[in-house]
């Protein structure tokens, strides 16, 4: 059964009051004195995300019990490091765009990017410093770790196209699920030292990641730059092998397969990525996707189940049925 879907506003509405405070916290700790630095964090405090990674913090420490201090120290971490590796992304993915506004690498050339991303990635974790929180720095290194790797590994693997659904999964685990876990591992740890319920928000972070990159990798090839604020149909074109496609070319004859893979690897353009979405939607590439994301969210619920009802845990529940649903 499917639940009415919320907008992102609503969701966020049990923590607005800390978001807005959040907010001037993330602005702070990206000053700098260098004015070539400052410049491009002024430019990126306006390319403003949807703040999905502080909201969770916020809503996992109230649905835990309340927010506090260390809180905003674990949303401006985890916002930091996130802004800091898609600067990065958007240089590894050539992208032009990020936000609705062209991306630094774009602006500023791949130089100046690749530098601001690794300024981003020591504030972020000096903001754990500062204060001594170790397991913020502990979970936040991990998973940026892990980020790399994904990368890596989904680079390795666009070599050869022969990415299978197991593989898949283990990249977008990587990734994205490593920081969405750490964000609602964090927002529980700054309020709970319960190992029992920290493991279970980050159960929660984790279903609710991997669900979110599929969702991700369907609107890649479904929607339209003009409503992401990024380009679309990229992955097919940077050969990168997602789970619509996967389950496409597996489910096609391996004649029909084979000629897109073919395609695939001469360097598609517009025309031909629209022909092969239109084959990853005869293969039912896209309803496969939905089902599997799907299936995380209602993982992702059941990590809920242990915590009292709360304007907060509701507001996670409906954010898994926006991840699901979502179209930006
Ligand atoms: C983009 O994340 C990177 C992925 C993990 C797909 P978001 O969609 O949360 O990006 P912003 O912060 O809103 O721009
Ligand atoms: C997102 O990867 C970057 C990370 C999660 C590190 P993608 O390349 O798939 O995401 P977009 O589409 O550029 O946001
Ligand atoms: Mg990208
Ligand atoms: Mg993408």
């Amino acid at each position: 059964m499917t639940s009415s879907l919320r907008s992102l506003d609503h969701i966020k509405s049990p923590v607005t009051a800390e978001l807005d405070r959040f907010a001037g916290f993330f602005k702070q700790a990206m000053r700098s004195n260098v004015k070539l630095v400052d410049t491009v964090a002024r430019y990126i405090v306006k390319q403003k995300g949807k703040r999905i990674r502080p909201i969770l913090v916020f809503l996992a420490a109230k649905t835990c019990g309340g927010v506090s201090e260390s809180t905003y120290r674990g949303a401006t971490l985890v916002e930091i490091l996130h802004t800091a590796t898609l600067v990065h992304d958007d240089v590894v993915d050539d992208a032009e765009t990020r936000r609705g506004l062209a991306s630094i690498n774009a602006v500023w050339k791949n130089k100046i990017a690749v530098l601001m991303g690794d300024y981003l990635l020591s504030t972020g974790l000096m903001v754990a410093l500062r204060h001594d929180d170790f397991f913020f720095l502990k979970a936040t290194s991990d998973a940026v770790r892990r980020m790399a790797e994904g990368e890596m590994l989904q680079i390795q693997k666009s070599k050869d196209l022969d990415i299978d659904e197991e593989t898949y999964l283990k990249i977008i685990s990587n990734k994205t699920a490593s920081l969405l876990s750490t964000c609602t591992e964090i927002g529980a740890a700054s309020i709970t030292d319960d190992a029992g319920i920290r493991s279970a928000m980050k159960e929660f972070g984790q279903n609710l990641g991997m669900a979110f990159q599929i969702r991700d990798d369907m609107l890649d090839l479904t929607s339209r730059s003009s409503i992401l604020g990024k380009p679309v149909g990229g992955d097919i074109k940077e050969k990168k092998m997602t789970l619509p496609l996967i389950h496409a070319l597996k489910a096609a004859p391996a004649k029909e397969a084979k000629a897109v893979v073919r395609l695939i690897k001469k360097g598609a353009e517009k025309k031909e990525i629209a022909e092969i979405v239109a084959f990853i939607e005869r293969y039912d590439g896209l309803t496969y996707s939905a089902n599997r994301a799907r299936e995380f969210a209602e993982q992702a619920r059941l990590c809920l189940v242990r915590f009292p009802e709360s304007d907060a845990k509701q507001s996670l529940l409906d954010f898994v049925e926006f991840v699901v649903r979502r179209d930006k």
